[in-house]
C-alpha cells in the first residue's frame, strides 16, 4: 500500500486520487469516517457521499471495521483538519459487530482495556504508548551503534542462578508429579533435558562481561524474568531490561555514559515522536483535573522530559542520602513506612522518591552503597564497607537503572563469593575473566518499562508492555 494516513496528512498537493486501508474509529452523521491506520496518532476525515452509497454499505461502518477506501484527497472544508478524503468507493473488508465490540468511542478504564489487551491497542493512548516504545528501543540500538557498542544476544536459559537479582523460575522437562530423586533424596537434575538444573535468565550481566572483555563494549537488550510475588505498579515477571558493559571504564564513567544514554533516548523522542508526546500529554492534563491539587503533575509530560535532558543528574553518595533522610521531616515524623535509622539501612521506594521529588528535584544517582545489601560482583572501595554501585532514580518512578564498577580482582571476589556461599565451580567461566587479562570494566541495567512509564506518563507498568506477566496473570 503506497499511503499511509500519516503520509496523507502532511502532503501539499491535493486533488490526488488515493487509496487507504485502515479501521473505523468513528462514523458520525452518516457521512464522516474517521479513518486511522496505526501510521500516526491522528484520524483522516474521510467524507462519504451518503445519498449514492447503499444503504447496506452505510450500515456496515461501525466502530471497529476494516475498510478499503479509493477517493480524493482534498482541503477540508471543515475545522479540525487541513485535508480529508471524498470518498468514490469503500470496500468493508472486516465487518464489526457494534453490539458485542469492546472498543467502544467512550473513555474506558485501564483495567477493563487490560483483560481486553488483544484490542486495547485500537485505542489512542495505547497506540501512542507502544509507538513510543518502538521508538525508544530504536533510539536505544542507534545510541550504542552510534556510538562503538556491539549488540550482544546473552543467553534466556540459564544454568547459573549466581546473580542473586531475584527469584528465577525453573525450565525442567522432568515430571512434575513424580521427578526422579537422587540419593539424597533431592530432585534429580541431571535426568532433566540440560542434564542440570536450568532456569530463566534474571539478567544478562554475567555474560555480557565476558563479551567486553573481549569486545571491549557491548550491551544486552532482551527479556528477563523474575519470580518475586511483587503486584506493585512498577514490577513485572518478564520485562525487558538495557545492560551496556564496558572494559576499561570505572564507576564515573559508567554514570556518565548511564546519563549521556538516557538523555539521548529522551532527547530522540522529543524530536521524532512529537504527535504521540502531544497526545499523552493531554491525556495527562485532563487526568489531572480529577484529582486533587497537591496530586496534579507540577510539569507537562513535554516539560518533564525537557528538564532531565537539560539538567545534570546530582551524584549524591549513599552516606549524604542517609543523612538527608535520617533528618528529613516524613523520617522524623514517621511516616516512612520503613523509618531510617542507621547506616547500611536498604532504601525503599518511598525513601528514593522523597530524595528525587521533594529534596533534590530532579534525577539523582546513587553510589557508594554498602556492601551487604548489593550483589557480590559489585567492586569493593578502599573502605571496605562500600561497594562501587549505582542506582539512577527518576521521579515518579523510583529506581530506573542499576549498575557497579564489577570486582576484577580475583582474590577479593572469590572472598566476597565464599562469604556468600556461592559456587566456585558454577561461576568458574566467571573467575576465569580475573584470571585472564582481568580489566576495571563496568555496566549497568535499565528497566525499559519503567523507562516507557517515564516517557509516556502512564502510572501502571502493566500498561507500557503488550501482554504483562505479573503473579497470577500470564493471559494472552
Ligand atoms: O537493579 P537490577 O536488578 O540490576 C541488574 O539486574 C544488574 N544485573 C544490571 C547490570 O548491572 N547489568 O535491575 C536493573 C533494572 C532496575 O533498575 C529496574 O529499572 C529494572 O531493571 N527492574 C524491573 N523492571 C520491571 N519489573 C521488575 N520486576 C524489575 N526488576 C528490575
Ligand atoms: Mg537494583
Amino acid at each position: 500500500m503506497k499511503h499511509t494516513v500519516a503520509k496523507l496528512l502532511s502532503q501539499s498537493k491535493k486533488e490526488t486520487e488515493i487509496e487507504i486501508k485502515g479501521w473505523v474509529r468513528t462514523f458520525r452523521a452518516n457521512r464522516f469516517i474517521a479513518l486511522n491506520d496505526g501510521s500516526t496518532i491522528n484520524n483522516i476525515q474521510c467524507v462519504i457521499d451518503f445519498e449514492n452509497t447503499d444503504e447496506s454499505i452505510l450500515k456496515r461502518i461501525t466502530t471497529g471495521a476494516a475498510v478499503h477506501i479509493k477517493g480524493i484527497l482534498v482541503e477540508s472544508q471543515g475545522k479540525g483538519q487541513t485535508v480529508e478524503i471524498q470518498v468514490a468507493s469503500i470496500n468493508i473488508l472486516g465487518d464489526s459487530n457494534p453490539d458485542d465490540y469492546p472498543i467502544q468511542p467512550k473513555k474506558h478504564t485501564f483495567e477493563f482495556l487490560r483483560e481486553n489487551a488483544h484490542l486495547r491497542i485500537r485505542t489512542n493512548t495505547f497506540s501512542a504508548v507502544m509507538r513510543l516504545r518502538s521508538a525508544l528501543s530504536f533510539a536505544i540500538h542507534k545510541y550504542f551503534n552510534d556510538n562503538g557498542f556491539y549488540y550482544m544476544h546473552t543467553p534466556i536459559i540459564t544454568g547459573s542462578d549466581a546473580e542473586g537479582a531475584g527469584e528465577m523460575f525453573r525450565v525442567s522437562l522432568l515430571d512434575a508429579k513424580n521427578p526422579p530423586l537422587n540419593d539424597n533424596g533431592e530432585v534429580d537434575y541431571t535426568q532433566d533435558f540440560f542434564g542440570k538444573e536450568t532456569n530463566l535468565t534474571v539478567s544478562g550481566q554475567l555474560e555480557a562481561e565476558t563479551y567486553a572483555m573481549s569486545l571491549g563494549k557491548v550491551y544486552t537488550f532482551g527479556p528477563t524474568f523474575r519470580a518475586e510475588n511483587s503486584n506493585t505498579s512498577r514490577h513485572l515477571s518478564e520485562f525487558w531490561m538495557i545492560e551496556p558493559e564496558v572494559a576499561f571504564m570505572d564507576l564515573a564513567g559508567n554514570m556518565d555514559l548511564a546519563e549521556d544514554f538516557m538523555k539521548y533516548v529522551l532527547n530522540y523522542v522529543l524530536e521524532n515522536n512529537k504527535e504521540d508526546l502531544a497526545f499523552l500529554e493531554q491525556r495527562l492534563i485532563q487526568e489531572d483535573k480529577t484529582k486533587p491539587q497537591t496530586e496534579r503533575n507540577e510539569m507537562t509530560l513535554t516539560e518533564k522530559l525537557r528538564f532531565v535532558v537539560d539538567n545534570n543528574f546530582k551524584r549524591v553518595s549513599y552516606t549524604e542520602a542517609i543523612d538527608i533522610l535520617r533528618n528529613c521531616k516524613p523520617n522524623k515524623k514517621k511516616k516512612f513506612k520503613y523509618i531510617i535509622e542507621e547506616w547500611g539501612a536498604d532504601l525503599q521506594s518511598e525513601h528514593e522518591r522523597f530524595l528525587v521529588e521533594k529534596h533534590f528535584k530532579c534525577p539523582v544517582i546513587l553510589f557508594d552503597y554498602p556492601a551487604n545489601i548489593k550483589a557480590f560482583y559489585m567492586r569493593l572501595n578502599e573502605d571496605g564497607k562500600t561497594v562501587r554501585a549505582m542506582d539512577i532514580l527518576f521521579p515518579a518512578i523510583g529506581e530506573i537503572v542499576g549498575g557497579a564498577q564489577r570486582e576484577e580482582r580475583l582474590d577479593v571476589l572469590k572472598g566476597k563469593m565464599a562469604a556468600l556461599d556461592i559456587s566456585e565451580e558454577e561461576l568458574w567461566w566467571y573467575l576465569d575473566l580475573r584470571k585472564y587479562g582481568t580489566a576495571v570494566h563496568s555496566g549497568f541495567g535499565l528497566g525499559f518499562e519503567r523507562l516507557v512509564m517515564f516517557v509516556t506518563g502512564m502510572s501502571n507498568i502493566r500498561d507500557v508492555i503488550p501482554y504483562p506477566r505479573t503473579p497470577q496473570n500470564a493471559e494472552f
